[in-house]
């Protein structure tokens, strides 16, 4: 327990158990309605408190970091991803940033394979159809989608959600292949097949999972010239960032029959996604909702407050990332 309750601005609006143990830890500074603050608003909140607990909404770019008051201790990010927030920005200001993994892990691989079953198998598109009062007959030529069983599975990105992505997918009796900086130890590899080169892995996938992090070095790292080397009706799913998906190519192998589908919970310029992906049938779309379950949004809760607590104790936090 913290003796001096120091004042967090929470920046959207939290599970209730998790705002709960806020009001009794910290003078919590809210927000109900769950409005996106401008940056100049998220600057004015600041000025009360001792220290931020942000989601990956928040801008949190260098310049405004170079803004905040110099009582800010700390951003406990309520999210895994810390693209939105410079880290070395932070750490010259000497504020400490911690993030949540582990806890997203499970939701966040329970999606992607959501996002390969729904795009494999039409599923919104078939929604589409009957909540249109469209459906009106069954035939052995009818909504035809691609068998996951027993397929090819590729991971670009073999971090937590990488590795219980692929658990799930042996589920489905999927043949593994991955692709990461380094390869893994044998038994987390468990069997899938590295490979230290996209060049190798991408023309044997009948599908490709997205799972690694927006880096400098990942930008559009799927492009026109890697859909290319993808197998004909290969099927792509993104459950990472936009930014690593280079989305025109991606359109454009869409709409060309080049791959069968896609299945995405992430773009670039979020929310506002560009109107090809909504016109085009072969995309099963979801508004990045990969942690959105009511265990894992609790878990990112208390695991950012379990990183400020330690943080005002005066203890190093376990997920410290500058
Ligand atoms: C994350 O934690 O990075 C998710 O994308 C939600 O913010």
């Amino acid at each position: 327990m913290i003796k001096n309750k120091p004042t967090l601005l929470v920046t959207r609006k939290l599970p209730p158990d998790v705002e709960r143990r806020i009001k009794r830890d910290y003078n919590g500074i809210f927000n109900p309605d769950d409005r996106l603050y401008s940056t100049d608003e998220l600057l004015q909140k600041c000025a009360q408190a001792d220290a931020i607990l942000p989601c990956h909404t928040e801008d949190l770019s260098a310049a405004v970091i170079e803004r905040l008051p110099d009582r800010i201790k700390a951003i406990a990010n309520y999210s895994v991803g810390v693209d939105h927030c410079d880290l070395a920005a932070a750490k010259r200001r000497g504020i400490v940033v911690t993030n949540t993994p582990d806890v997203l892990t499970d939701a966040t691989a329970e999606l992607t394979m959501l996002l390969m079953l729904g795009a494999a198998r039409r599923a919104s598109e078939g929604e589409r159809l009957i909540r249109a009062g469209q459906w009106n007959s069954w035939s052995p030529a009818f909504m035809v989608g691609t068998q996951v069983t027993g397929k090819r599975l590729g991971i670009i990105g073999m971090g937590r959600v990488g590795q219980v992505t692929a658990k799930r997918a042996r589920g489905f009796d999927m043949e593994i292949h991955y692709h990461n900086r380094r390869r893994l130890q044998p038994d987390k590899e468990n069997g899938a097949i590295y490979h230290p080169n996209l060049e190798s892995m991408l023309p044997l996938c009948d599908f490709l999972a997205m799972q690694c992090p927006n880096l400098p070095e990942t930008q559009d790292l799927l492009n026109a010239e890697r859909i290319a080397q993808l197998p004909d009706g290969a099927i792509v799913v993104n459950s990472a960032r936009g930014s690593v998906v280079d989305e025109d190519a991606l359109i454009a192998a869409l709409k060309s029959g080049k791959l069968a589908a896609a299945g995405l919970d992430v773009y670039k310029n979020e929310p506002h996604i560009r109107r090809d992906f909504a016109e085009l049938d072969n995309v099963f779309l979801l508004p990045h909702v990969g942690s959105a379950t009511r265990e894992t949004r609790d878990a990112m809760g208390f695991r950012a407050l379990d990183n400020l607590d330690a943080i005002f104790a005066g203890n190093e936090p376990t997920d410290r990332v500058a």
